[in-house]
């Protein structure tokens, strides 16, 4: 289990427990993180799942490639460490890993 905190929309911080091998998009759902919408389940598709990986954090997860990075241009002020949530797969190396929600996921 990796700890990851999630500070959602409203600016209140939630910390979980999030399962290695699942998504950051799993464990906000799992967890009733408030601002993780992922309309479409994780199928990278919708965006929904949006969310800034915070400082010092980014380098060792991002950037985003691929049809990650082709939906992010779908996302409402998508940013330099914007990422998808289901496509951030959670490991022991992201223990301490803070998740920003947007505001307009609120
Ligand atoms: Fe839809 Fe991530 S849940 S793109």
């Amino acid at each position: 289990m990796t700890k990851i905190t999630f500070i959602q929309p409203d600016g209140a911080e939630k910390q979980v427990e999030a399962a290695d091998g699942h998504s950051l998009m799993d464990a906000a759902v799992r967890n009733g993180v408030k601002g993780m919408e992922a309309e479409c389940g994780g199928a990278c598709s919708c965006a929904t799942c949006h969310c800034y990986i915070e400082e010092p954090w980014f380098e060792q997860v991002g950037p985003a490639e691929g049809d990650e990075e082709g939906m992010l241009e779908f996302a409402f002020e998508a940013k330099q460490n914007s990422m998808l949530g289901c496509q951030v797969k959670v490991n022991p190396s992201l223990d301490g890993l803070v998740v920003r929600l947007p505001t307009s996921q609120g």
